[in-house]
């Protein structure tokens, strides 16, 4: 009933009203009325105006397991799953992986989370319309090298947004996602690991999409902006996440010997080479050029009085361009 409602809604011209639409499933406008809700609350945008009827609106917001399977490669399909409300998708995803599921990789997709993880243990506000998912992955490299996935997964999330959206989208070291030096998304990389290879990486990507910047705080002391008032049209989340997910699962099982081109990939996307920066890195704050990433992503910055320092982690602020 509530699919049959939800295509009379995607095939109607105009606005349908209750009465219609119960006329044509045979039920009362009551019923109508209690499935409008449940498509809402499945995250369609639906708006009842008093005498015209009912519209959908923004069925781009809407991710469906079968819209994204159909994109994606097949032995990763029946490995896609869908959540309308969630704690967190790499919680999710984490609970599958971890006793043997989603393998050879898999994704967990929300249209909404009410406790999103970002790094450094901080909460990442995740209303509907953004993408929120986390994709596992199991690449066949030692421990050590787990380092490479958050380079990998920028690199892949960026090209994708280009790919269809044409937005300019750049990497903040080392794996933010901004636009005009605003953030726009993150990556939380989170790795199981036995002591020397590692047995899943869950990769939680957060994009504010369809929804305007206005919505949301600041991020991490940066501006934040939304895809929707970056380009002005909202993204087709499916195309989008299936773009993410066939990239990573198609460049994973290379990583062990393909690094150096995830690393020129990520130097030509890169808003952060060249660039004046602070960077905090164990309870200490640092200023200097971000000059180059080295071999294993780390972050090479050439210190104000001259010094060229290694960074693996920290928190980098990117002054404004002189
Ligand atoms: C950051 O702090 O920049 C990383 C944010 C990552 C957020 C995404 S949203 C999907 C996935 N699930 C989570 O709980 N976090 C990640």
């Amino acid at each position: 009933m509530k699919y049959k409602l939800l295509s009379e809604l995607k095939s109607a011209a105009a606005p349908v009203s209750g009465q219609e639409l119960a006329d044509r499933l045979s039920v009362s406008r009551t019923a109508i009325w209690k499935q409008i809700n449940n498509l809402r609350a499945d995250g369609y945008e639906i708006v009842g105006r008093p005498k015209a009827g009912y519209t959908l609106i923004g069925p781009e917001n809407v991710i469906t397991p079968g819209a994204v399977e159909a994109r994606i490669p097949a032995e990763y399909r029946g490995h896609v799953v869908v959540l309308a409300d969630t704690d967190s998708t790499n919680e999710q995803a984490k609970k599958i992986a971890a006793p043997g599921g989603f393998d050879p990789g898999g994704m967990v997709v929300a249209r909404r989370q009410s406790d999103g993880r970002g790094r450094f243990g901080r909460h990442w506000r995740s209303p509907v319309g953004g993408l929120w998912m986390s994709v596992v992955i199991r690449p066949p490299i030692p421990t050590a090298d787990s380092g490479r996935v958050p380079i990998l997964a920028s690199v892949v999330v960026a090209g994708a947004i280009r790919e269809l959206t044409k937005i300019d989208v750049r990497i903040k070291w080392p794996n933010d996602l901004l636009i005009n030096d605003r953030k726009v998304g993150g990556i939380l990389t989170e790795v199981a690991a036995e002591l020397a290879t590692v047995r899943y990486i869950v990769v939680g990507v957060g994009l504010n999409a369809n929804f305007p910047a206005s919505l949301l705080d600041d991020i991490d002391g940066a501006r934040a902006t939304s895809l929707l008032s970056e380009g002005g049209d909202p993204v087709d989340l499916c195309n989008l996440a299936a773009a993410i997910a066939s990239r990573l699962f198609e460049r994973a099982p290379r990583l062990a010997h393909d690094f150096a081109d995830v690393l020129g990939d990520w130097r030509r996307a890169s808003g952060t080479l060249g660039r004046d920066i602070v960077i905090r890195a164990s309870g200490e704050e640092h200023r200097g050029r971000a000059v180059d990433v080295g071999s294993d992503g780390a972050l090479i910055v050439e210190l104000a009085g001259g010094e060229r320092r290694t960074f693996r982690a920290g928190e980098v602020t990117l002054r404004p361009k002189s």
